[in-house]
């Protein structure tokens, strides 16, 4: 095992792995990534600086050269060259300019070493696409997280509502498969499972029997020095 221990959670849209990576993260006293959130902030990176998103090596560049921030203080802050991006890079254009760079061969390699930075101790828990195939290929647990097309379109209608954000169900469940399809087809880090990965249908689990279940499992792989941690993570 190496010297800093990685949990990474993979899993398509809506399967629960931003929700499952935090708790987990909290419970063990370990820093979090959240790759997803660096695609977004590569987006609005673009937009802000006039980088057009077909173009592969300007947004090479400013991957590597961005500054952002995650705030340690208040989950899903993040701070790019000094502006407070968090809400921006939720919305549908941040979506939509995250999934269009994340496409982009130069501009996962320019993100790549920012990524691997994270690990630090105590360690990481890491959720994404390629968290277990790409980013941490030597992670001592890899999770994939999984569920069912209408499972997942539904907690994202009730993460909707619960916002006060009006949502249509089946445009819900078709703009998720739309997005499966592309994030599974692509040709440059597609979204599936690494061979060590423990698959887990999360359909009919509850958020808690997700997390114990992990938990568990990396009690069992990391021994004690992950029983009982507290702590404030500094990625
Ligand atoms: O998980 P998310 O919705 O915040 O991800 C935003 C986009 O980035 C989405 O199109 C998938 C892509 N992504 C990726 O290609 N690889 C990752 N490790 C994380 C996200």
């Amino acid at each position: 095992m190496s010297v800093v221990p990685v949990i990474t959670i993979d899993g398509p849209s809506g399967s629960g792995k931003g929700a499952v990576a935090s708790r987990l993260a909290d419970e063990l006293g370990f820093a979090l990534l959240d790759s997803g959130a660096l695609y977004r902030v590569l987006g609005i990176a673009a937009l802000r600086a006039g980088v057009d998103v077909g173009d592969e090596q300007g947004v090479a560049n400013l991957a590597a050269a961005m500054d952002v921030k995650f705030a340690s203080d208040e989950p899903g802050k993040v701070i790019l060259n000094g502006e407070d991006v968090s809400l921006a890079i939720r919305t549908d254009q941040g979506s939509d300019l995250a999934s269009r760079v994340a496409a982009m061969a130069a501009a996962r390699e320019a993100l790549l070493a920012r990524q691997q930075r994270f690990r630090q101790l105590p360690g990481l828990v890491a959720d994404g696409r390629d968290m277990g195939t790409v980013v941490f290929p030597d992670a001592e647990l890899k999770i994939y997280l999984t569920a069912s097309l209408e499972e997942r379109a539904q907690r994202r209608y009730k993460q909707l509502i619960d916002k006060g954000i009006s949502a249509i169900l089946p445009d819900l469940l078709r703009d998720l498969k739309v997005r499966d399809e592309r994030d599974s087809q692509r040709a440059i880090s597609p979204l599936r499972p690494a061979e060590d990965a423990v698959v887990l249908d999360t359909t009919t689990m509850s958020l808690d029997a997700v997390v114990q279940e992990v938990l568990t499992m990396a009690h069992d792989r990391f021994g004690e020095s992950t029983e009982g941690q507290q702590g404030e993570p500094q990625p």
